[in-house]
């Protein structure tokens, strides 16, 4: 039960209204389809070039314009996606060992609780098609991850090279889709699939997981995006956002980000290069969403499914001299596209209230029936669908958002570069009066931007200039850092459990400054590239559990050692000049060879679990 008055009022309410908009007419519980892309930007202005999306999901339905990725990264993005906490509280923090990856989550036992088995308690199908998350590979894929029952994944380390599409299905020896585009196959296999669902009479979750538009990885570095052949002459000219923090001639930044020189032609040509080829990339996923809806629209089906479309986290292109990547506390890496569309969501509306990845478990059980007693009791978010409910149950204080990174920060070129212990806390503050963008690195560094006044967060405010409000921040970030639950969602009730203060506004109140300036500083030991508690000390409330309970902790840490096998099947040229159906795209196909099968597994046997 959660503590707070204003809360149990408006969770009566939820409960209700989800559970009268569970059953629709037909008496069948809805859809849900999940459309989830892989490091899609939002302020790039990417969704110009994916219109069944904006003509076809945001017109008919909610836009959450703030909604930010907890983590800019994706397998510790997708796995707080999916479990409902913040990596903190999964202990999943990063692509690979020891921070993370596919092993970390399994061996830590998440994969046993976790959003697909929560819906097929609820009388849920659930599928998965595409990418799942880092180091799910061609040397562990025969165990299939749990709670699916159909599960259709791309395997590393081939998910990232675009013209060597590598699928298992329910973990049975990989198949290579050879001469196809990997969008190409995506599409074939969504479309095909979500017949058998429609056909099936149950009701459906399926995620469809497209790599588009990630860069491409493969052994000789990072490249911008290889689209099908036949989207390779789009957008001509297509050039960056030049917005105002594009290669800034000033660099205020702490750490390694304040460090890089000003971008020369060559790092603006790639940065280019790459934002073109992302728009060129995403014409095949729009292509497959825009036959997806079709299906669904032909079958009698749209108005009978939600429609969510978002991404793990966002992008940048030369923002503060960082030519490409993620990785950052910064608004063009966490602030992602998040839309619904389905029954009972109003049409073409949108909010400006903030909302994060860990509120996505939580509102999609609510679309599949299940009341909010019956939700895992970990879960950190809140179901977003009050967001759509008239005043008095919509929330109107909800204003902070907790993003936190572990790990180096990469920059996505093709000779990469970038920095170990990229590792910070921040805290955004997002409200109709102000907004705050507060980091604490693990150098010690900090830096607190008006992003009202501010925006593209280019001019740090010294703390001498604004002492109370970096006093108030400082506290709140102490909280969000380690919280769990109902010190995610209310921290500044957390500080205040006598009540009165519910927002920045409220704290800032003088008669508080004795409080505040009471508190310790948030701190770092040293930067390390995972969370340890010790190093991270100290924490408010002081004892903090990090989700312990919730997972097995000891089968993770210090053994974990997971690597990702070397690619063995070589690129053989560019495909894609025309779509082909599933049939012609089977044929071609083959299994991987057992030679095409060794490689460096992690270092569990992950059968023995
Ligand atoms: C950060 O500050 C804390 C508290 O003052 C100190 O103990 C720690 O050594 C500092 N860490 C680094 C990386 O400078
Ligand atoms: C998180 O994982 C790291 C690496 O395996 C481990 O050392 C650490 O103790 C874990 N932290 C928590 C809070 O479980
Ligand atoms: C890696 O990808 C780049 C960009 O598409 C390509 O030019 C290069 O040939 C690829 N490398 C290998 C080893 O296939």
């Amino acid at each position: 039960m959660r503590p707070f008055l204003s809360f149990s009022v408006i969770s009566t309410f939820t409960v209700l209204a989800t559970a009268a908009a569970a059953v629709t007419a037909g008496g069948k519980k809805p859809n849900i389809l999940f459309l989830f892309n892989d490091d899609q930007d939002l302020l790039l202005d990417s969704l110009k070039y994916l219109d069944s999306v904006t003509e076809r999901v945001q017109k008919d339905g909610f836009t959450f314009e703030n909604h930010y990725a907890t983590i800019s990264l994706c397998c510790p993005s997708r796995v707080a996606l999916l479990r409902g906490q913040h990596a903190h509280n999964t202990n999943v923090t990063y692509v690979s060992a020891p921070g993370g990856g596919y092993e970390k989550f399994v061996l830590s036992g998440q994969d046993k609780d976790y959003l697909p088995q929560w819906l097929k308690a609820a009388g849920y199908s659930t599928s998965y098609l595409g990418k799942l998350m880092n180091q799910y590979g061609y040397y562990n894929y025969d165990i299939a991850p749990k709670g699916w029952d159909h599960f259709d994944g791309l395997l590393d380390p081939y998910t990232y090279i675009y013209n060597t599409p590598i699928f298992s299905l329910n973990g049975a020896r990989p198949r290579y889709y050879q001469r196809s585009h990997q969008t190409d196959v995506l599409r074939a296999k969504a479309v095909s699939h979500l017949h058998t669902l429609i056909n099936s009479g149950q009701p459906w979750y399926f995620t469809v997981a497209a790599v588009a538009p990630h860069q491409q990885f493969n052994e000789t570095g990072q490249w911008p995006p290889v689209p099908a052949t036949r989207h390779q002459h789009l957008f001509p000219g297509l050039k960056a956002p030049r917005t105002k923090n594009f290669n800034p001639a000033v660099q205020r930044k702490p750490s390694w980000v304040g460090q890089l020189p000003v971008m020369d032609q060559s790092a603006i040509d790639f940065a280019d290069d790459t934002y073109r080829r992302r728009a060129q990339a995403l014409q095949g996923v729009n292509e497959m969403f825009h036959e997806l809806l079709d299906i669904l629209e032909a079958a009698g089906e749209l108005e009978n499914t939600y429609i969510v479309f978002s991404s793990d986290h966002g992008y940048h292109i030369g923002q503060h001299r960082v030519v490409a990547g993620k990785m950052l506390p910064y608004k063009e890496d966490t602030n992602v596209p998040f839309i619904i569309r389905g029954p009972g969501v109003p049409r073409g509306q949108k909010t400006q209230l903030p909302s994060n990845h860990v509120d996505i478990a939580p509102t999609l059980l609510g679309f599949a029936g299940v009341a909010e007693e019956k939700q895992p009791v970990f879960l950190d978010g809140r179901d977003l669908s009050d967001y759509w409910k008239p005043a008095g149950i919509a929330p109107e204080k909800v204003e902070t958002v907790n993003i936190e990174f572990w790990g180096f920060g990469l920059i996505e070129t093709a000779t990469g570069g970038g920095q170990s212990g990229n590792t910070y806390k921040t805290v955004r503050v997002v409200s109709k009066e102000y907004g705050y963008l507060y980091s604490h690195w693990c150098t010690n560094e900090t830096e607190l931007y008006d992003t009202v006044a501010d925006p593209y967060e280019l001019t740090p405010i010294p703390v001498e200039a604004a002492p109370r409000l970096h006093s108030r921040l400082n506290a709140l970030l102490l909280t969000t850092k380690s919280c769990e639950r109902d010190s995610c969602r209310n921290p500044w009730s957390t500080l205040h459990p006598d009540g009165g203060v519910s927002t920045l506004a409220d704290a800032l109140d003088p008669k508080f400054d004795a409080f505040y300036e009471s508190l310790p500083r948030v701190a770092f030991r040293e930067c390390l590239n995972y969370l340890l508690k010790e190093n991270e000390a100290p924490f408010y409330p002081k004892n903090v559990e990090f989700g312990e309970k919730y997972r097995d902790k000891e089968a993770t840490d210090g053994l974990f050692t997971g690597s990702t096998g070397p690619v063995r099947v070589p690129e053989v040229g560019n495909f894609g000049d025309k779509y082909e159906p599933l049939e012609v795209i089977e044929e071609r196909a083959r299994c991987l060879t057992d030679d095409e099968l060794v490689g460096t597994a992690g270092s569990v046997d992950l059968r023995s679990l």
